[in-house]
């Protein structure tokens, strides 16, 4: 179904340095003489044997960015590969542990840069850029904390939400919750990573303990129907990210991935490409390989970006103006 690609895709959960083509960050290295070839297969692309290794290997291609040109350089270049598959609307995941450390006056550089090559892409791709920011949960609750102070500095029409990311098994949400609460006292919205790794416990934990409306995977709440019905009553939005998951070995294949029965069962899934280039895939070949495993049609893919777009975390203006586009394509 060529169609497929043309669509108007609107994507919730994408680590804004997991986007980075391996070709741009092997140019980066060798612009800066650091030596990485480790992370590389000799075909070029990202080299890691799981998710912990993963990343390792994440955080290896991170030192490549090294200040705010970097990062104007990598929003441009994620943001053409989105806009490239359709996406009209992306909230990605940022760092600020690997954009100055936590320092808040880096951070601000960094963000100016950041921002400033989102307005380019708008300009040039028509593709709209929102921030979330992001703790790494290995990295530990009082690094979060810093985090959470740049966040709250940072809150406004472009930084709309906070989430966590990194290693599920580090630790416990709940050893999070002062960020969250100081981001959500920012007028932040929250987002988790929980249930990737761990089961349905952890998917409850990001829910009632750090208060998350959104769930960074969730997937494994298929684990606990009882849970997956109470997602769907209370409209809780999984971020769903079918590749990702089948790269990682979660699941065998598409075919096997929860997102058919927990859409047949009213949660409320999107679509989502987590790291693509580490994952091999795009918002593009998401939608086609659920299109082979489910035989989902134009009018599903219609309905979940208009999920999307209804959880997105940004103002009603942005909201209303990718709604048109939206409206605009599916009729
Ligand atoms: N999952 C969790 N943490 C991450 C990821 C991911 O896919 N990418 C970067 N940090
Ligand atoms: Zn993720």
């Amino acid at each position: 179904m060529n169609n497929l690609n043309q669509m108007p895709k609107v994507e919730l959960h994408l680590h804004l340095e997991g986007g980075a083509p391996p070709a741009f960050i092997k140019g980066l290295a060798r612009e800066k003489s650091i030596d990485i070839a480790g992370i590389f297969n000799e075909d070029g692309s990202y080299r890691f044997a799981d998710f912990w290794d993963f990343l390792k290997v994440y955080e290896a291609a991170c030192t490549t960015l090294t200040g705010p040109q970097e990062f104007y350089r990598l929003t441009l270049a994620v943001l053409e590969e989105s806009a490239a598959s359709g996406v009209v609307y992306s909230e990605t995941f940022l760092s600020p542990d690997f954009c100055g450390g936590g320092d808040l006056g880096a951070w601000r550089e960094y963000l100016h840069a950041i921002e400033e090559a989102a307005a380019k892409a708008e300009a040039d791709f028509g593709i709209t850029l929102r921030g979330i920011v992001t703790p790494i949960r290995h990295f530990g609750p009082e690094k979060a904390r810093v985090v959470a102070r740049c966040a709250a500095e940072t809150a406004g029409r472009f930084i709309t939400g906070f989430g966590i990311g990194g290693d599920e098994k580090s630790g416990a949400l709940k050893d999070f919750s002062w960020s969250f609460d100081m981001a959500r006292e920012a007028g932040l919205r929250i987002t988790a990573h929980a249930g990737e790794w761990k089961g349905p416990d952890e998917v409850r934990a990001a829910i009632n303990d750090l208060g998350a409306e959104r769930v960074g995977h969730g997937v494994r709440a298929i684990e606990d129907m009882a849970l997956v019905e109470e997602i769907a009553e209370r409209g809780i939005v999984l971020e769903l990210c079918p590749g990702s998951n089948v790269a990682l070995g979660i699941y065998p294949s598409f075919r096997a991935h929860p997102i058919g029965e927990m859409y047949d069962r009213g949660v409320k899934v999107t679509i989502n490409t987590d790291d693509p280039p580490f994952f091999h895939t795009t918002m593009a070949r998401e939608y086609e390989m659920l299109h082979q495993a489910f035989d989902w049609d134009e009018g599903v893919f219609a309905k979940i970006a208009r999920t999307a777009l209804d959880a997105a975390f940004c103002d009603a203006d942005t909201k209303t103006r990718i709604l048109k586009t939206l409206e605009q394509a599916h009729g």
